[in-house]
């Protein structure tokens, strides 16, 4: 009723009608456009980014905004090439479906994602739930290796490499990303309760089925950032895969070792997945989810700074977390040094996800987050795989459309310079200024972007504006 009757525009959390508007009409490939120009109070709403166009510039956008919607957009990175990972790739999508495990969400979501990533051509991250039947429709696999190394543990709980090894070999697994915290509920462990482990939950997870499943806060198999990187090291050897982490961010130190260690070992990270405080869950106590680990913009700017001011990050693929499915918010991580982004709760939308806030409860209306198989019946996985990733190809286009408006040919090559904060109504701050950015800072190397203009100018033409007359003078 509240969000039918009472709620406007711009009101409803955590994603606004207006947002969850424009995911279900690009979802269904309707018109995701907006009447008589933005509702929104740019004028007044300090912390509002503006995104500055240029009239002139090298990139032509094509003339019908129809037009890309099925153009590919790769990482302007290859994972894994800095520390030559025999497995290193360059992800075909800088759009990419974030961690969620079968388990918290139904088993017909589990496989609508997994059809709709290999349809849009992008990752799928399996959650730190292991890997399922319903993972194996053809999208390709980031497997995540939290505290309890569901999918990859011996019969007590102890991480057990030669099942990892077997995991990865019997999927389309083309990466590892150890999990350390999540934004939502940072250090905080979790439990799966009985009635919810499943005996495809349990073969999936490694765990006997029935009985409460418990994740520790913390991982058993390093203590330290030291230990942690020669578990990087260990994974990335015996695996061939490249190896990343995922965390929300809190105190630096951690990230200043780091990185500190990566400069003078040698030994490092392939990526790095930040997720800010305004992610989601399946379920986590509130003042976790309100209040423990920085938002998205300010966490991301502060650890890639860390690895910037010592030349490193060049060598790291960042991946940002934190509502960055919708083009706006996307638009600002890729200009503060993204590489790719993670969605999660925009791709439950896109699957038919109502915003009930009822995922921690297992009554899920739409089947989305739930064991329930009679509510999980009416989500039909070929519908909602097209819907995901007619979701992802609409936001990849709005990316490239906006890049091109920026005058670039890719949203990575979006600067700092490329964006205001307004600050109020009669000033604003660029973005580098914001986050201390030196004005360099935020894009790739100029090999990698040099690269990814050659890529991105072979697959889609530049430029269908009218033929130049016989007067033109430029
Ligand atoms: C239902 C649900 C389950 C999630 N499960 C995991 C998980 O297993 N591992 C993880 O690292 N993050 C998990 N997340 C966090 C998301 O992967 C993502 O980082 C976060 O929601 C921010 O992205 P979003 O704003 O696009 O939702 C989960 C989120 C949701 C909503
Ligand atoms: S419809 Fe409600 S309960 Fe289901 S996934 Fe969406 S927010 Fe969670």
């Amino acid at each position: 009723m509240r969000q039918y009757i009472i709620a406007a525009n711009d009101e409803e959390r955590p994603f606004t009608r207006d947002q969850r508007r424009w995911v279900y009409a690009s979802a269904k490939k309707q018109n995701n456009y907006f009447g008589f120009g933005t509702d929104n109070d740019l004028e007044y709403t300090a912390g509002y980014p503006v995104i500055k166009h240029r009239t002139f510039a090298r990139a032509v956008p094509p003339s019908s905004p129809g037009t890309s919607r099925e153009i590919q957009v790769p990482c302007a990175k290859v994972i894994g090439a800095a520390r030559g990972r025999p497995g290193a790739f360059r992800p075909n999508s800088v759009v990419n479906i974030s961690a969620m495990s079968f388990g918290s969400l139904s088993a017909n979501a589990i496989e609508a994602l997994n059809r709709g990533a290999a349809l849009a051509d992008c990752l799928h991250n399996t959650g730190e739930g292991g890997i399922s039947r319903y993972h194996r429709h053809g999208g390709e696999l980031i497997f995540q290796i939290g505290t309890a190394y569901f999918g990859c543990r011996d019969a007590d709980g102890r991480f057990d490499l030669a099942k990892l090894k077997d995991v990865v070999a019997g999927a389309p697994v083309r990466a590892l990303e150890i999990k350390l915290s999540q934004g939502a509920k940072p250090t905080l462990g979790g439990l799966l309760p009985a009635p919810k482990v499943s005996a495809e939950i349990a073969a999936a997870r490694g765990i006997p089925e029935g009985r409460d499943c418990v994740s520790p806060s913390r991982h058993a198999e390093f203590s330290d950032v030291d230990s942690l990187l020669d578990w990087v090291e260990l994974l990335a050897a015996e695996t061939g895969l490249p190896v990343g982490i995922k965390s929300a961010v809190g105190d630096l130190e951690f990230w200043c070792d780091l990185a500190d260690l990566m400069r003078d070992t040698g030994r490092g990270v392939d990526f790095i997945s930040i997720d800010g405080g305004e992610g989601g869950t399946g379920a986590a106590p509130l003042i976790f989810t309100d209040t423990v680990s920085l938002p998205f913009q300010l966490g991301f700017a502060r650890t890639y700074r860390i690895f910037a001011e010592r030349g490193l990050h060049d060598d790291v693929v960042f991946i940002g977390a934190g509502k960055l499915g919708l083009p706006d918010n996307a638009i600002v991580g890729f200009a503060l040094g993204c590489d790719l982004v993670y969605v999660a709760r925009e791709a439950m939308l896109a699957i038919g996800c109502i915003q009930a806030l009822k995922c921690h409860t297992d009554t899920c209306p739409t089947g989305v987050a739930t064991q329930n198989a009679w509510l999980a019946r009416g989500l039909v996985p070929d519908v909602k795989a097209e819907r995901v990733a007619n979701y992802v190809k609409t936001l990849r286009r709005d990316l490239v459309k906006v890049a091109e408006a920026c005058g670039v040919e890719h949203p990575g090559l979006i600067s700092t310079e490329d964006v205001d904060i307004l600050d109020t109504r009669t000033d604003s701050t660029p973005l580098h200024e914001v986050y201390g950015y030196t004005p360099d800072m935020g894009l790739p190397s100029e090999a990698d972007r040099k690269e990814i203009v050659r890529l991105m100018t072979d697959v889609e033409p530049q430029g269908h504006s009218a033929p130049p007359s016989s007067s033109a003078v430029g």
